[in-house]
């Protein structure tokens, strides 16, 4: 009896911000960023929508595809960094937003780029453990508004949407296979948001230096990414007991294509069977692998019987890597 993924939705917002937009606003070139990154445009959430907003959607998106009403899950779990206010979590704004009457348990699981499938390990073990039956794990962030819009090296990376997924428990051989999480705190402060915690509270000063902003080391964050990444896919297929030719379809993290490309070399998984979405909606973090997922189902990548091997790198650093026969 294992856990499975049974359904999905996605929110993009609808402003879209090319590369050639960004040239008339900032020191950049839309070649720049293509070669170095892969990145086209991204989508921008609007003034007024935050997180949960984007959640939401992504929620009655799934909800509306596949005939589900918000009120048959026990539970929900948001994995970002950007949430809605430092408290409550972003997940007890969806339940407001949703008028849910449930009052099922609701959290946020903070594991930077990783944390969705950090919440995938969480949700499968609460799952076959008998815990829960009917967990909605969403990834979402609002990167717009956490990046400083003066620093053309981040800037120009990220972008804004929200995926769901529901997890229940399946008795067929479909399921997650496998996952594997990482971290290594003593590189945290090569990605991170300096200001605003309690280490450095809001205050004049670090508004005018920006300190709420994201802070990142790129050629370092870089170095590492390929490491953990390549390591996460092989430590979860070991546990799955596959091989890299047994992928049919590789999801990565994606924070630059040139990653993606090192991490496919390394592990064996060829550019073919890997969906790539850096170049329409960039880096959106946590939200990145649910929004792929969802996005490569719409689009018919995804058929019954495949090996999903799933694949992420973040802040904290933290990694990790999930195996899934749809
Ligand atoms: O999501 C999880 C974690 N994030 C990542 O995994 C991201 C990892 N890092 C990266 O993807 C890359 O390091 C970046 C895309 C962030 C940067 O690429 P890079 O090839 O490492 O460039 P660089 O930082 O070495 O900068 C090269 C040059 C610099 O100019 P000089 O010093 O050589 O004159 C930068 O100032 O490119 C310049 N530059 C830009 N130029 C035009 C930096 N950003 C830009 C920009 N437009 N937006």
């Amino acid at each position: 009896m294992r856990a499975k993924i049974t359904a999905t939705g996605s929110y993009l917002p609808e402003k879209v911000l090319t590369n050639f937009d960004l040239e008339k606003v900032m020191d950049t070139s839309d070649e720049w960023i293509r070669t170095r990154t892969g990145i086209r445009e991204r989508h921008i959430a609007a003034d007024n929508e935050a997180t949960s907003d984007m959640v939401a959607k992504a929620i009655q998106n799934l909800c509306e595809r596949h005939n589900i009403s918000p009120e048959e899950f026990d539970m929900i779990i948001v994995a970002t960094d950007t949430p809605d206010t430092a408290y409550p979590s972003t997940a007890c704004w969806v339940q407001k937003h949703l008028k849910l009457k449930n009052k099922v348990p609701a959290f946020d699981m903070e594991a930077g780029c990783t944390g969705w499938l950090y919440g995938l390990e969480v949700s499968a073990g609460l799952i076959e453990s008998g815990r829960a039956k009917k967990i909605l794990l969403a990834g979402a962030e609002t990167m717009s508004k956490a990046v400083n819009w003066d620093d053309r090296a981040t800037a120009v990376l990220f972008g804004d949407g929200a995926g769901a997924t529901l997890i229940e428990l399946t008795e067929d051989d479909s399921g997650i296979l496998s996952t594997y999480i990482g971290a290594n705190g003593t590189l945290a402060h090569l990605l991170y948001q300096p200001a605003g915690g309690s280490r450095m509270p809001a205050s004049e000063k670090t508004v005018k230096e920006s300190l709420h902003s994201v802070y990142m080391a790129g050629n370092e964050v870089f170095r590492y990414a390929v490491r953990y990444m390549q390591m996460s896919a092989e430590k979860a297929l070991e546990r799955a007991g596959l091989r890299a030719e047994d992928v049919s379809i590789f999801i990565p993290h994606q924070a630059n294509q040139r990653i993606i490309d090192a991490t496919c070399k390394r592990v064996g998984v060829p550019l073919s069977k890997t969906y790539i979405t850096i170049d329409r909606i960039a880096n959106i973090s946590a939200g990145t692998i649910p929004i792929s997922l969802d996005l490569a189902i719409q689009e018919d990548r995804v058929k019954k019987g495949d090996i999903v091997l799933m694949d992420a790198f973040g802040g904290g650093f933290t990694w990790g890597a999930a195996v899934v026969r749809w």
